[in-house]
C-alpha cells in the first residue's frame, strides 16, 4: 500500500485482485449485474485490508486433538454506514467478513449544480457511538459528501472512524486529510483529477446510477 502525499491515515491500495476489478468496474461495457456483484467483491476485498490492525486477545481453544492459544477478536464492535445510494452497493462485501456488523444510513447527494451534500436521510443503530465506524461510499469526489458524513459521525460521538472509498480524486483526499487527519481512509485506487462536473476521471461514471441501474 502507498501513502497519499506521506499522509499517515490515507491508504491507496495496491494489489492485483484490486486492479482487476477496478479494470472490469471502468469499463463502459460492463453491466449492472455485474458492476454490483464487482462493487460488493472489491469491498470484501478491502475490508480484509482495512481490518488488518484490529485488536486481537489470546484465548484457550480446545481442539479433536488438544489446547490450542488462539487470537480472536477484541475491539470494540463495528457499524458499517453506508452513504446512500452508491455505498449501499458496498455493504454486502463488508458483512461477509464482519457478520456480526450493525448498520448505519446516511442519505447525501451532491447537488449537481453547487456539487454541494445535500442530506436527506439518516438512521444509527442506538449505540453507534460506542462503535468502530467504517464508512463506505464507492466515489470521493470533490470530498464534500466525505467530510460532511465523517463530521456527522463525529458529531454522534464516534471516536475512531474509517472510511473506504473505491476511486479517489487528489482534490477529495486533500480535503479528508486537511478536514479530519484523524480518520484512517483507504481507496483502492486514486485517479487524475475532477472534470467540470466533479466526475473523476477517468473513473467510471456515476456509482449510484451503475449500481442501481437508473441511467
Ligand atoms: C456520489 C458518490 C458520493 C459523491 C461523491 O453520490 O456516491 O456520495 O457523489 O462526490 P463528492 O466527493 O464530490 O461529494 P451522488 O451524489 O451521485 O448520489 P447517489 O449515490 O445517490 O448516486
Ligand atoms: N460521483 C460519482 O458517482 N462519480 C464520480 O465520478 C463523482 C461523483
Amino acid at each position: 500500500m502507498e501513502q497519499f502525499k506521506n499522509h499517515p491515515n490515507i491508504h491507496i491500495m495496491s494489489h492485483p485482485l484490486i486492479s482487476h476489478k477496478l479494470a472490469i468496474l471502468r469499463d463502459e461495457r460492463t453491466g449492472t449485474q455485474e458492476f454490483r456483484k464487482v462493487v460488493s467483491e472489491l469491498a470484501t476485498l478491502m475490508t480484509y485490508e482495512a481490518t488488518r490492525n484490529m485488536p486481537t486477545e489470546e484465548v484457550e481453544i480446545k481442539t479433536p486433538v488438544g489446547m490450542a492459544k488462539c487470537q480472536v477478536l477484541s475491539g470494540k464492535k463495528v457499524a458499517i454506514v453506508p452513504i446512500l445510494r452508491a455505498g449501499l452497493g458496498m455493504v454486502d462485501g463488508i458483512l461477509t467478513l464482519l457478520p456480526s456488523a450493525k448498520v448505519g444510513h446516511i442519505g447525501l447527494y451532491r447537488d449537481p449544480k453547487t456539487l454541494k451534500p445535500v442530506e436527506y436521510f439518516c438512521k444509527m443503530p442506538p449505540d453507534i457511538a460506542e462503535r468502530d465506524i467504517l464508512l463506505v461510499d464507492p466515489m470521493l469526489a470533490t470530498g464534500g459528501s466525505g467530510t460532511a458524513a465523517i463530521q456527522f459521525m463525529k458529531n454522534y460521538g464516534c471516536k475512531k472512524i474509517t472510511m473506504l472509498n473505491l476511486l479517489a480524486a487528489p482534490e477529495g483526499l486533500d480535503l479528508i486529510a486537511h478536514d479530519h487527519p484523524d480518520v484512517e481512509v483507504f481507496v483502492a485506487a486514486m485517479d487524475d483529477h475532477l472534470n467540470d462536473h466533479g466526475y473523476i476521471v477517468p473513473g467510471l461514471g456515476d456509482a449510484g446510477d451503475r449500481i442501481f441501474g437508473t441511467k
